[in-house]
């Protein structure tokens, strides 16, 4: 415990010394969060991240989270350097789209306006018209549709689902899946709704569609955060990743937060409600981020691609705001 207080201290002083500012997600390790509330960095989702780096006066980012998030940031802001805690922490949703094969995907259908997730490589949102976070993609989507717009969606096919579902749009989807959201279990969550009948169910739209169809509410991390304070409920179930627990308890102390089951019919999960890559954002990497920077923790988009990727990321900030 004393190690890691002097490691956080050591963070704090690095953080004003190199006129930096951490930027986390929800899913990332309570530490991280708590340290960049105290700090004047900001927890939040990722469309929440991406405005709060691009307004933020720091020379430079520490973006914890994975690593669109920090390509994101770096096209929006490509002057501040961009630094994560590691390279390493990729997306199951970016790796399951790779770039060639979306474009030959696109080709083949150009009479679509093509709406990426932000969960996306560089090159991907620079192929895209619009490109969206869970927050707001449904108000995206319908406003299209309004104008008879014919979509092609990318990659979450079970958010464009949802999507569809909602809006009546004409979506072609792409067929990726998180691996953290795609292990949620509908039938393990029916018996856990039987033991806490008064409980809310709080869903993530990359969840399978029979777990959206049990949901209360369903949001980007920051609208389940916001749901977890606005509805009555006493007890929450809670269908995303653990990593959001700390935020909704510390907003809530006396409600009870239950996570969603992900391995029903004895089925074993993968990522038990936990990004294995979210978990590799850890303080000495932060620190490491700080001191080392440069090779090992920077975030680098080519220029042009860059330049393509930013128009659709601008729209959907101005759409979003
Ligand atoms: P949010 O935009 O809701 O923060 O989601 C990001 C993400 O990666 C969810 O798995
Ligand atoms: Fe990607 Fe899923 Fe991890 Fe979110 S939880 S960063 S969608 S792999």
């Amino acid at each position: 415990a004393e190690e890691k207080s002097e490691t956080i201290n050591r963070i704090k002083q690095l953080l004003i010394d190199e006129d930096a500012v951490l930027v986390a997600h929800y899913y990332t390790d309570p530490d991280i969060q708590a340290l960049a509330e105290a700090t004047g960095g900001c927890v939040a989702d990722s469309l929440e991240m991406a405005r709060f780096g691009r307004d933020h006066p720091a020379k430079k980012l520490i973006v914890a989270g994975v690593r669109f998030m920090g390509e994101t940031a770096k096209i929006l802001t490509p002057h501040k350097e961009v630094l994560m805690p590691t390279l390493k922490a990729e997306c199951s949703l970016d790796l399951g789209c790779p770039p060639e094969k979306f474009a030959e995907f696109c080709d083949q259908h150009p009479d679509r306006t093509v709406v990426v997730y932000a969960n996306t490589s560089a090159a991907v949102k620079a192929r895209a018209d619009w490109v969206v976070t869970s927050s707001m993609a449904l108000e995206l989507v319908d406003h299209l549709d309004a104008k008879g717009e014919k979509i092609l969606w990318a990659p979450d096919k079970h958010l464009g689902g949802y999507i569809a579902r909602e809006t009546g749009a004409d979506m072609l989807l792409w067929q990726g899946a998180c691996v953290v959201h795609d292990e949620f279990k509908a039938k393990a969550l029916q018996d856990m709704k039987k033991l806490h009948p008064e409980a809310a169910i709080l869903v993530h739209p990359e969840s399978p569609e029979n777990i959206v169809a049990m949901a209360d509410a369903v949001g980007s991390t920051s609208q389940l955060i916001k749901a977890s304070q606005e509805l009555p409920n006493e007890t929450f179930i809670v269908a995303t990743d653990k990593g959001i627990f700390y935020k909704m308890q510390q907003l809530q102390p006396n409600k009870t937060f239950i996570e969603a089951p992900t391995a029903g019919n004895g089925a074993t999960c993968r990522s038990c409600a936990h990004c294995p890559w979210m978990a590799m954002n850890g303080l000495k990497a932060i620190e490491e981020a700080l001191t080392d920077g440069g090779e090992t923790h920077e975030i680098h988009v080519d220029e042009a691609l860059g330049k393509k990727a930013m128009v659709p990321l601008d729209r959907m900030l101005e759409f979003a705001a």
